[in-house]
Order: structure tokens, then C-alpha cells, then sequence
């Protein structure tokens, strides 16, 4: 099995994802380091230990930084409830979070797992970026590092030219593209791309299995929200960037680039400029998501909820 750590901001689309990657034969979770984004750090760390308990896994939950490294926090409250699934007054876990930072123990997995260790981020790249600044030896041990995040063709869903993640820090992200030298970028514009009707994820969702049911309670605030807001697909970022970590194979276009994070700009801040032309002289720092077999990525999702 390939030893995963995901860097998330759960967040109703994080939870799907790591519904898919727990569930997954091929990948063991290794830990869950926890980011502020979707809602304050209080509820992404208190979200993720409840799905841990939900999904009945024991992985450990190390809460990283409150905060962008230099900015204040704006969340996305009104997409993912309050608390960041859904308001629905669940009781919380029993299990505890780790003592150990997010930052560090990206590093201490990274030596642990060395040369084999997947790395994920759903969230503001915040933690990973102080992870980069404590030790830029990191990506050596990272075999693959897959980001959601960008709008690799400036179609923003936060602001018109940038996506949520980059947005909410863009100088983590500055670091993070600019510290790795390879990474695989699941972007907004390819979320959009593989949307479900609504009607039809609320049939899965009806399906008579726990963690269908609890999806279901947690998503249904986003989901009207979506549909209100978003026409008649409901789109979910982070599964989608899960399904090409766990099956790459389900990739049906990529394409390589320099990509660049721009944090100065009126109306450009956070945005995700494309070389597409090559013309700027830097290397390829990603590998661009565009096309993923929908078929395979139902089948994951549905399989993640029993549904
Ligand atoms: C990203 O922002 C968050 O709201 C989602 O969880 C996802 O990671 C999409 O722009
Ligand atoms: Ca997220």
C-alpha cells in the first residue's frame, strides 16, 4: 500500500475525498494535517475527527496553522455551514487530536515514508508552505504531490480570476509552487468540468448505508447552496482531485506547464497564471488536470458511501 497524507480543510468536499481515500485498497492514510479555509481551524480539526469516527478508521489528526502566513482568514462559511458540515449540530468526536503541528508532521512522515509517500493537499497550501520554509529538502522525499487548487484558465470561483485555496493564502501557495518541482494540480476549471446533476446525487444519497446517511445531513446545506447558485450540477473539487490521486489512470488529459501564483493585483491576487506558450524560460512545475473519466470517478465516489 502507498503510504497517503492529505492536507485538508474539511469542508463537505474534503469529507468525500477522504471518504474515497480510506476506503481505497491501493493507499493506507497515514495522517490527516489540518488547514483554517472552508471555516476556522476549531471546526476542520473537530470535522475531520468526526469523520475518522464516522468511517470507523484510526488515523491520526495533527491541527496545523490557524491562519494565512500573512494575511487575515476568509472563510467560505456560506458554502460549507458554519461549521464546515452543514450546521447539522452533530456530537462530537471522542477521539482526540495529535499534539504535533501540521508542519512538522508532514516532515516527520516525509523521512517515516521517504521515496513513497503521496502527498494531497485540498486545502490553503498554509501548512505545507511552513513545512517547505522549516525544511526545502521536503519535495526530495515526496513521490507525488497532488494539489486541489487554480483556475488554470482564470474561471475563479472566489474571485473572478482565482480559486478559494489560492486565494485564501496566496503566499503559502507562492511557496509551495514555487518550492516543488513537480506537482499535479486538480484545478476549479476541471472540477467544473465534471460536475452531477443534483437529482441524481440525491438519489445516491438516499441510499441505506451510514455513511451515505451522514453525507447526505452534511452536504445538503452546500447542495442546496450549489443549486441555488450554481445551476443545476453539483460540483466537488476535492473528490475529483482525490480520484486522480488514487487512480491516475482515470486521467484522460493532462497537460504540463509553468504555473505561477500572482499575489499582487487589483483584480488578479491568488490567480494561477498559465505559461501556456513556454514563453517565460521557467520549467514545467505542473501537471494540469483537464479531463477525468467521469464514469470512474461515480463508481469511487459512490462505492466511498456505500451508495
Ligand atoms: C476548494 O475550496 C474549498 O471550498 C473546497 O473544499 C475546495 O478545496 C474549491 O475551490
Ligand atoms: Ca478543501
Amino acid at each position: 500500500q502507498i503510504p497517503l497524507l492529505i492536507d485538508t480543510d474539511p469542508g463537505v468536499d474534503d469529507a468525500l475525498a477522504l471518504l474515497m481515500a480510506f476506503d481505497d485498497p491501493r493507499h493506507r492514510v497515514v495522517g490527516l494535517t489540518i488547514a483554517a479555509g472552508n471555516v476556522g481551524l476549531d471546526h476542520t480539526v473537530a470535522n475531520a475527527l468526526k469523520l475518522c469516527e464516522v468511517a470507523g478508521v484510526d488515523v491520526p489528526v495533527f491541527p496545523g496553522c490557524a491562519s494565512p502566513l500573512l494575511h487575515p482568514a476568509r472563510d467560505a462559511a456560506y458554502v460549507h455551514g458554519r461549521d464546515g458540515f452543514g450546521d447539522t449540530g452533530y456530537e462530537k468526536a471522542t477521539k482526540q487530536a495529535e499534539a504535533e503541528h501540521a508542519a512538522l508532521a508532514i516532515l516527520r512522515l516525509s523521512h517515516q515514508h521517504a521515496g513513497r509517500l503521496m502527498l494531497v493537499a485540498l486545502g490553503p497550501l498554509t501548512n505545507v508552505a511552513l513545512a517547505l520554509k522549516l525544511d526545502p529538502t521536503l519535495p526530495s522525499r515526496v513521490a507525488r504531490f497532488v494539489v486541489m487548487g487554480g483556475a488554470v484558465t482564470g474561471h475563479g470561483n472566489i474571485t473572478p480570476a482565482a480559486e478559494f485555496n489560492i486565494y485564501f493564502d496566496p503566499e503559502a501557495a507562492r511557496i509551495v509552487f514555487e518550492g516543488f518541482p513537480h506537482i499535479d494540480l486538480a484545478d476549479w476549471e476541471a472540477t467544473v468540468a465534471h460536475g452531477f446533476a443534483h437529482d441524481e446525487v440525491e438519489r445516491w444519497l438516499q441510499a441505506d448505508a451510514p455513511l451515505a446517511r451522514f453525507y447526505d445531513s452534511i452536504s445538503k446545506k452546500t447542495r442546496e447552496w450549489s443549486s441555488d447558485r450554481r445551476g443545476d450540477h453539483w460540483h466537488a473539487a476535492d473528490a475529483l482531485a482525490m480520484a486522480y490521486a488514487l487512480e491516475p489512470e482515470g486521467a484522460t488529459e493532462l497537460v504540463e506547464r509553468p504555473v505561477a501564483v500572482e499575489l499582487e493585483g487589483r483584480h488578479s491576487r491568488g490567480a494561477t497564471v498559465v505559461d501556456w506558450r513556454r514563453e517565460g524560460g521557467a520549467g514545467d512545475n505542473c501537471r494540469i488536470l483537464m479531463r477525468y473519466d467521469q464514469a470512474r470517478f461515480e463508481a469511487r465516489m459512490r462505492r466511498a458511501l456505500g451508495a
